[in-house]
């Protein structure tokens, strides 16, 4: 530097000067002036190359999930579904209060009944159909029906059912009972064997006969009874007790 500095003093003086006299000056070393300002800046580079493609990034926190929300609003009612199938019957309901009593009974009006009827037909009656006793004797309650030669119980109990008829040869009688217009079922046959005389033939039965059923008096082949004036045939039954 030094050195730089007695080159361009000797440069310019020798244009002046002699080369002596630039030695001479040579020796003293001037003051060095003040550094110049920096110079203004250059202009901007072109833009380099576009580098490479860096990793991937990493979302942070990405499993965390934001606090839970008011619910929303409700939304309108859904349509009626169609109808679902009846459930199970419940249990029954209390009892009720008792109701208040009833009316005195009369035991003497409604717990009746008997019957005797006689036949007036001078026909023979027909095998195994029921014998009509037509004419009424007594019919209390008129449970009797002489259209039909039937007893139809309207008070279940016992009773005693009886006859007294005139034959004029064989005859054989069978109490029956069944219900409506059935065949009905044999109680008990009674038979008579006599030959061309009258006679007074008899039966009876004590007969337990519920509500609805009825018994007549029905012949066999040997049907051989009579009703005539002076000869009857007669067949009763009277309630002996009602059912408990
Ligand atoms: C008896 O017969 C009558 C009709 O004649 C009927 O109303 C009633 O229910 C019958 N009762 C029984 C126990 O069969």
């Amino acid at each position: 530097m030094w050195i730089v500095w007695v080159m361009l003093i000797c440069l310019a003086e020798g244009q002046l000067a002699s080369a002596t006299l630039c030695k001479t000056y040579g020796t003293i070393p001037g003051i060095p002036g003040s550094p110049g300002r920096p110079g203004s800046n250059g202009r901007d580079g072109e833009d380099g190359p576009k580098g490479e493609q860096g990793p991937p990034g990493r979302a942070e926190h990405e499993g965390d999930l934001g606090e839970k929300g008011d619910p929303g609003e409700p939304g309108h009612p859904g349509k009626v579904g169609p109808r679902g199938p009846p459930g199970a019957r419940g249990i029954p309901g209390l009892s009720g209060l008792p109701g208040p009593p009833g009316d005195a009974g009369d035991y003497q009006a409604t717990l009746k009944s008997a019957f005797s009827a006689a036949r007036s037909i001078s026909t023979y009656p027909r095998r195994e159909q029921p014998v009509r006793f037509d004419r009424v004797v007594t019919n209390e309650r008129g449970h009797y029906e002489n259209r039909y030669g039937r007893f139809l119980c309207r008070v279940p109990g016992i009773y005693y059912f009886t006859y007294h008829v005139t034959s004029r040869g064989n005859l054989c009688l069978s109490f029956k009972k069944g219900r409506g217009g059935s065949r009905g079922e044999k109680v008990v046959t009674f038979c008579d064997y006599v030959h061309s005389s009258f006679q007074v033939t008899t039966g009876g039965v004590v007969l337990k006969v519920a509500m609805n059923e009825s018994v007549w008096l029905e012949p066999s082949e040997k049907n051989s009874l009579v009703g005539i004036e002076g000869s009857d045939s007669i067949f009763s039954g009277f309630l002996i007790f009602p059912e408990a």
